[in-house]
């Protein structure tokens, strides 16, 4: 009997674009424990430690992520995606900012895409990645001034 409703998406394109934000955790991860190395000044005391929890949860999320593609069938990518650097307290924090932004759209997303395929533990498992990328771009928000 055929199902009236199409997938949006294959299993094996979902396992995909899990490993593509698997690779951009590892990044982000490095990212923060670079930027929090590296931003000097006063007024980035607060958010430098703010950094050093984010990277920690990056790392947590990086981990969810890999036992949910190898639940699924897939294997784990070891890639890193793109880190970016500054010499500038602002700038970095931008790119900080940039890149939670950019999660949060991938997550919500890939929600929606793990829901279409019943994969519901997994989209329950995003949603709360999703929660702390959100506080993410709060916490940076703040620091910014925004
Ligand atoms: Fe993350
Ligand atoms: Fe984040």
């Amino acid at each position: 009997m055929m199902t009236s409703e199409k997938k949006d998406i294959s299993i094996e394109d979902f396992i995909e674009k899990l490993n593509y934000d698997l690779e951009l955790e590892y990044a982000a991860a490095i990212q923060y424990i670079q930027h929090q190395a590296v931003i000097s000044g006063a007024q980035y005391n607060n958010i430098r430690d703010e950094l050093a929890v984010h990277a920690d949860e990056e790392i947590q999320h990086a981990i969810q992520l890999s036992d949910q593609i190898d639940y699924l069938g897939g294997k784990p990518s070891v890639n890193i995606g793109e880190v970016k650097i500054s010499e500038d307290a602002e700038e970095m924090l931008n790119q900080d900012l940039k890149g939670e932004r950019n999660a949060i759209g991938r997550y919500k997303k890939r929600i929606r895409q793990a829901e279409k395929l019943d994969e519901y533990a997994t989209a329950e498992t995003l949603r709360n990645i999703l929660v702390t990328e959100q506080e993410h771009e709060m916490d940076l928000m703040d620091a910014l001034d925004l």
